[in-house]
């Protein structure tokens, strides 16, 4: 066995370094390096990459502009915890994009964000509870944990703890099924007075909204007086510039960014509207209307200088067009592959997202996703993984980037195929 991977299998849990792969023991490979759409392990295999460090290295690995400007950064301090021209670049940027950013604070991940977020709710709103929605991940806090993989389907609007050492989330979270606006007008209208926001992903996972649905919810946040959360840590900057807002044209009070943002660098984000987000001004420490908000790393100037560069690359005319033409090329193809083999499944995502479920019916939500068949989604991955691709075998989603291409994705499936021939599946 190499050597790394016995060493990494005393000091870390489950032989991985930061969590979510769950491979199995044999499986696990040191990675070394990175360039575009592929990565290097430590025995010097070659990997097509469809996870891009779960899609924040949007730009590709070792992206040239990116390693330029952190490169110039890099020997001038990599860190005041103070304004520095790169973050006030990036936040000026933001804030011309993305309408509901009128102020911003950064941070250094999407969990801190998507903290800042809910707190920000509760805070300015004087409620204590969030609605989310099943299968939704808003980073590790304990509401984006929550309901993350039910398995006993509480009725709605009841939570069920994913992790151990969550107990709170059992009082202070509702849960509702995506893309149902019944049901959220249902437990929305019910508790109101104890609802301070909906936090979403507008495209939850690899589920794209009904038509009207974010509309819908918009409008009942307006309604019964909650706020609004856009969880864009994936969507921002991906299926638009400006992101899920700009791509559905619905304006949440407060957005959660990361991944994508930063170009492979720790980043996060807190944006939203003026009057919510100045509950940080530290002038108002000391009275009833100041929410906490401190991050060492935010906005420090590496991460930043990468951020800045990452939107250079990313505003270039034709990215968009790009990034959406190539998702669909490899939807289209991936379902192709199903067809062929007479396998049952759907091909679901949007922009560079792209996600099988081995489901017989049409998915909505986390539901009809979790109807699907998983212990063959996990031998898809674990195989295709086995033939050289490298994503996380814990779901199914998909990555690509800006320096993926038609050739890659046919690569991709020549390898899914590839396991459907086979007697193992
Ligand atoms: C929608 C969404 N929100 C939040 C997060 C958490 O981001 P981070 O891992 O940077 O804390 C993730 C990470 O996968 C995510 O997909």
């Amino acid at each position: 066995m190499n050597p790394l991977i016995e060493r990494a299998a005393k000091v870390f849990p489950g032989g991985t370094s930061n969590g979510e792969f769950g491979l199995p023991p044999e499986q696990i490979v040191v990675m070394e390096r990175g360039e575009g759409c592929r990565l290097w392990d430590s025995d010097g295999r070659e990997f097509l990459d469809f996870s891009m460090g779960w899609g924040s290295c949007l730009v590709g690995h070792a992206n040239p502009d990116v390693v330029e400007a952190v490169g110039k950064q890099v020997p001038q301090g990599s860190n005041f915890s103070y304004l520095n021209p790169h973050a006030l670049a990036v936040a000026e940027e933001i804030a011309r994009v993305a309408p509901a950013a009128e102020r911003l604070r950064f941070c250094a991940s999407g969990t801190e964000a998507n903290i800042y977020c809910q707190r920000l709710a509760k805070g300015y709103t004087g409620k204590s509870k969030l609605l989310k929605f099943e299968g939704a991940y808003h980073g590790a806090n304990e509401p984006g944990v929550t309901s993350l993989f039910p398995t006993q389907l509480l009725d709605f609007p009841e939570p069920e703890l994913t992790s151990a050492g969550t107990p709170m989330a059992k009082f202070d979270l509702l849960v509702a099924p995506y893309n149902d606006l019944e049901i959220a007008r249902k437990i929305v209208s019910e508790h109101a007075h104890e609802l301070a926001a909906i936090i979403m992903e507008p495209l939850q996972r690899c589920t794209p909204p009904k038509e009207g649905y974010l509309e819908g919810i918009r409008s009942l946040c307006d309604e019964f007086g909650l706020l609004l959360v856009f969880d864009e840590v994936v969507t921002g900057f991906r299926l638009a510039y400006g992101g899920a807002q700009e791509y559905y044209g619905v304006i949440p009070d407060l957005v959660a960014y990361g991944k994508g943002l930063g170009g492979g660098y720790p980043i996060g984000a807190v944006a939203g509207r003026a009057d919510i987000m100045n509950w940080f001004d530290e002038e108002r420490i000391g009275s009833d209307n100041y929410v906490w908000m401190a991050s060492t790393l935010g906005g420090n100037p590496i991460s930043m200088a990468a951020a800045n560069a990452t939107l250079t690359v990313l505003r270039t005319p034709g990215t968009y067009e790009r990034l959406h033409a190539l998702g669909k090329y490899f939807r289209n193809s991936l379902a192709r592959v199903l067809r062929d083999r007479q396998i049952t499944g759907q091909v679901i995502g949007d922009g560079p997202l792209a996600q099988i479920v081995f489901s017989p019916d049409p998915v909505n939500d986390y539901r009809s996703t979790a109807k699907g068949d998983k212990e063959r989604g996990r031998r898809m991955m674990l195989g295709l993984f086995e033939r050289c691709v490298f994503l996380n075998p814990m779901g199914t989603k998909l990555y690509l980037s800006i320096a993926h291409d038609e050739n890659v994705c046919d690569q991709f499936c020549e390898r899914l195929d590839d396991i459907f021939s086979k007697s193992e599946d």
